[in-house]
């Protein structure tokens, strides 16, 4: 091949690396609710039509959702999300997500779902066990949707 021909491709090789290092720090960045944050947004809405590899949302959440008061309509802010391996809190808790200041949670840690994780939402006074394990924490694509809004008090 003639140098005048190399180049080029190597030109594209470079910029498509550059590409690929960007695309990675940007899922790589760590992400999660805390009590008191206020950064997040939409409340009820399913988070991940947008945080998801690609979407327009700035992060790729694994779990991410709305915990509401027995309103149904009202945010509940400061629950906390457990995952457990086994139902009603049994078993190994996998994961604990902290519901901001907004009534949202979310995290892009990656979380191993296996065949299956138990979801349980705590407040003040209650403890909410989703009964059926779940292999995707894209909580508000059911809740809200399908299903009540996830709810505690
Ligand atoms: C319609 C698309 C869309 C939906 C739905 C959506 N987001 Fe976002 N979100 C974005 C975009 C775009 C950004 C980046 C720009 C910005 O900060 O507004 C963002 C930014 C964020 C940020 C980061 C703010 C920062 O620190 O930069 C958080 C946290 C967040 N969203 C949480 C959520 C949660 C939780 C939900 C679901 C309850 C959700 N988002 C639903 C599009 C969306
Ligand atoms: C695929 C749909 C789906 C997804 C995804 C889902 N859920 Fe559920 N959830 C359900 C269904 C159906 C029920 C009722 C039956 C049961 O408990 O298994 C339920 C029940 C619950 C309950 C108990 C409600 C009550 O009033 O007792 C809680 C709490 C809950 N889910 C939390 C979550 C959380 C947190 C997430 C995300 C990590 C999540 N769910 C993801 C469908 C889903």
């Amino acid at each position: 091949m003639k140098i005048r021909n190399i180049i080029p491709i190597i030109f594209l090789l470079i910029s498509a690396s550059i590409f690929i290092a960007c695309e990675d720090e940007d899922g790589d960045e760590i992400k999660i609710s805390y009590y008191d944050g206020k950064e997040s947004h939409r409340a009820g809405e399913d988070c991940m039509n947008c945080h998801y590899n690609g979407g327009s949302g700035e992060y790729w959440f694994q779990i991410a959702g709305t915990v509401y008061d027995s309103t149904l309509t009202n945010i509940y802010p400061g629950a906390t999300v457990k995952l457990y391996s086994e139902p009603s809190g049994g078993g190994e808790l996998k994961n604990t997500i902290e519901v901001d200041a907004l009534g949202n949670f979310y995290s892009t840690e990656q979380i191993d779902f296996g065949n299956g994780l138990y979801a349980v939402v705590q407040g003040v006074e209650l403890n909410k066990n989703m009964l059926s394990a779940i292999t995707t924490g894209r909580c508000n694509s059911c809740h809200g949707n399908s299903q009540d809004v996830i709810w505690t008090k």
